[in-house]
């Protein structure tokens, strides 16, 4: 963990009536990790789940401070990391692991990791003993501002991204932004565009906060890092305590997802394209889509597609032998497409997304002729 001073965390109450948990954000949180669950909690009996790389920085520091305070600690339970992980084969081995150790229902799994590592711990922590508590310490800028919060925990199925699942809060979450210091540049900045969805959502100050200070952010401002996590944070947890199954707001945050997913799709979940990449390639489609149907003006594409730019984010597809039928099915494929009408998110301006239906899809097929 760094030297940097400890600024004050800040702790949200993510608003979900019976189930409301603590999200704490700080820098150096993670040392203090141990005491906050017992606070919560009290003393008990974790198992961390994490991946090799997030394993080998901060597996040890979180295990200290879990013993400072009381706990008993297991053996640790690591998984590969990256995408290829969230299958059936790892939510087995690692429920293997959890019964070996004989966890309890009073026993405490803890997600020390990116959304790989927090969606997968997180459905086993559903599924063993029919559901163990769990806490969520994101090690990535995308789980620190997104997955982390909001209880969605799945694997991948070969029909499709996170088509296994379950809904299953958090007790808690703890936020370390120290621990970004070893996240490699590119996925900071594709963590970073799922921050500034939330001021395209339904914050133009917040956008307008970005312009100016998201290259400060990706270059290592703390009190930055900070300030964005905790508005992203907030602006999530709203959303979710609003709608936690989805049933109607929740499906903004999916604002640029449709079209991200039918490129990250096409392309085959691999490594040209990161997530957080096909997020800001899709919210510059959503808005084009908007300007073409007459809900936004021009300048509103212009100005999200300059301020990704300027952050290192990609604002096209990449070249790739694409085929639009193919894109249009992915769309509609989309698990968020309710009832097979694909839903949309779309923008009347930078702050003012809403959830739309029944979009023309020759309307659709245009953006995509236009930019692949
Ligand atoms: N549950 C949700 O609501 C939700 C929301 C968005 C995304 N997701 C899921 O999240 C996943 C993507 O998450 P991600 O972008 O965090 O990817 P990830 O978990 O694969 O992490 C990216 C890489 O960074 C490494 N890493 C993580 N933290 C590090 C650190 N501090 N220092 C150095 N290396 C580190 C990991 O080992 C991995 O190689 C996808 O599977 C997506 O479906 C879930
Ligand atoms: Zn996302």
């Amino acid at each position: 963990v760094s030297a940097a001073p400890i600024i004050q965390p800040v702790t949200l109450a993510a608003d979900q009536c019976d189930r409301s948990y603590d999200i704490i954000i700080g820098q150096g949180t993670l040392a203090q990790a141990g005491d906050a669950i017992k606070q919560r909690l009290g003393c008990r009996r974790c198992v961390i789940v994490s991946d090799r790389n997030v394993a080998a920085h901060y597996g040890t520091p979180l295990q200290a401070s879990l013993v400072a305070a009381g706990h008993h600690v297991f053996e640790p339970i690591t998984i590969s990391a990256g995408e290829s992980s969230k299958n059936f084969v790892t939510l087995e081995l690692i429920l293997d692991q959890l019964l070996a150790r004989r966890i309890d229902r009073n026993s405490v799994i803890i997600a020390l990791g990116g959304g790989v590592v927090g969606d997968i711990a997180g459905l086993a922590a559903a599924l063993a003993l029919r559901g163990v508590p769990y806490v969520q310490i994101p090690t990535t800028l995308l789980a620190q501002v997104d997955s982390s919060v909001g209880g969605k925990t799945a694997i991948d199925h070969r029909l499709g991204k996170n088509m296994i699942g379950a809904f299953y809060q958090p007790q808690l979450v703890v936020i370390d932004a120290a621990s970004l210091q070893t996240l490699p540049r590119r996925e900071l900045q594709a963590g970073y565009a799922e921050i500034v969805k939330y001021g395209l959502i339904n914050d133009v100050t917040f956008f307008d906060w970005c312009e100016k200070n998201g290259s400060l952010l990706l270059d290592g401002d703390t009190e930055k890092r900070l300030y964005a996590i905790h508005t992203s944070c907030a602006a999530k947890a709203a959303i979710v305590a609003a709608d936690e199954r989805e049933t109607g707001q929740r499906a903004l945050l999916n604002l640029g997802h449709t079209f991200g997913h039918a490129l990250e799709s096409a392309l085959g979940f691999n490594d040209t394209l990161l997530h957080g990449e096909a997020v800001a390639i899709g919210c510059v489609l959503a808005s084009k889509l908007s300007v073409a149907l007459g809900l936004c003006q021009a300048d509103v594409t212009a100005r999200i597609a300059a301020h990704f730019a300027a952050c290192g984010l990609p604002i096209r597809p990449p070249r790739h032998n694409y085929n639009i039928d193919q894109l249009m099915q992915l769309m509609a494929q989309d698990k968020k497409a309710m009832d097979s009408t694909l839903t949309l998110i779309l923008l009347r301006g930078i702050g003012q997304a809403f959830v739309t239906k029944n979009v023309d899809a020759s309307a659709i097929r245009e953006i995509w002729q236009a930019v692949i």
